[in-house]
């Protein structure tokens, strides 16, 4: 992401925390981009994958927790920047995740929201959201809240109503190698993902869906459609 990268490159970070963090993928974005920090924590919920970044993470300021980002362990005021990336879309109850990482963030600390969204693609990446809405689906069905790529105005909405003043909006392309290759993988992956449902009653729409996911595939290729980034101040 080289606008990001290039705001990031005049920041001194601090103390960092980045909220869902998954495999750590904006924790990289951080490290590689930010002039300094002290130390960057990334938390999420899913134990497994935190243990497996702990087993592989090589970086001594960089620590993975465990932790509940709708409760945090974590003092008020206790971060100068905290992030999150790709993850608005996952929340059932987005405005209380918000108000944590608020709450922890000290006054004038830097907040960054990243998120895809779904409106003014290509045609090869809006095969990126029509995929990503239908594995939202399943997931859904099967117990995991993925809602549909939010718009670009409903992420910069949550944001300016949770008090945090705006500095910045811009979008943003993933430039990872590694991304495009990842995401053809899901376009062959997908009757397989789709399987998974077979015995719902939404399986059959679900397979026009993904019939419609390779035709947009077939047609147009795949790309990843754009990511949002919107830097704040508390
Ligand atoms: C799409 S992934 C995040 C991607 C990552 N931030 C990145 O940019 O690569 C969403 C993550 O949110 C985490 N998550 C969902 N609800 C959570 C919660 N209440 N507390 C902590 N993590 C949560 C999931 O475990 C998952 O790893």
């Amino acid at each position: 992401m080289k606008k990001l990268r290039s705001k990031l490159k005049d920041v001194e970070g601090g103390k960092v925390l980045d909220v869902a963090t998954r495999d750590g993928a904006f924790i990289m974005k951080l490290k590689d981009g930010l002039k300094s920090y002290t130390e960057i924590i990334g938390i999420d919920n899913d134990e497994e994958i935190i243990e497996k970044n702990n087993k592989t993470n090589t970086y001594p300021n960089i620590k993975y927790l465990v932790m509940d980002a709708e409760n945090m362990d974590f003092e008020d005021n206790t971060f100068d920047m905290v992030c999150m990336s790709n993850t608005l879309h996952h929340l059932p109850n987005k405005n209380k995740m918000l108000s944590e990482m608020k709450r922890v963030l000290k006054p004038g600390g830097i907040f960054i929201i990243s998120e895809l969204f779904s409106e003014e693609q290509s045609p090869a990446q809006m095969t990126h959201v029509m995929l990503h809405e239908l594995g939202g689906l399943i997931d859904t069905l099967l117990g995991e809240h993925h809602s549909k790529t939010l718009k670009k105005q409903e992420t910069i909405d949550l944001i300016k109503n949770m008090g945090i003043q705006i500095d910045e909006i811009f979008e943003d392309y993933e430039t990872d190698e590694g991304i495009h290759k990842r995401l053809i993988e899901r376009v062959h992956k997908l009757p397989q993902k789709v399987a998974k449902i077979k015995d719902y009653p939404e399986f059959d729409k679900f397979m026009k869906m993904a019939e419609d996911v390779k035709k947009n595939f077939d047609n147009f290729g795949i790309e990843r459609s754009t990511q949002l980034v919107i830097m704040g101040r508390l």
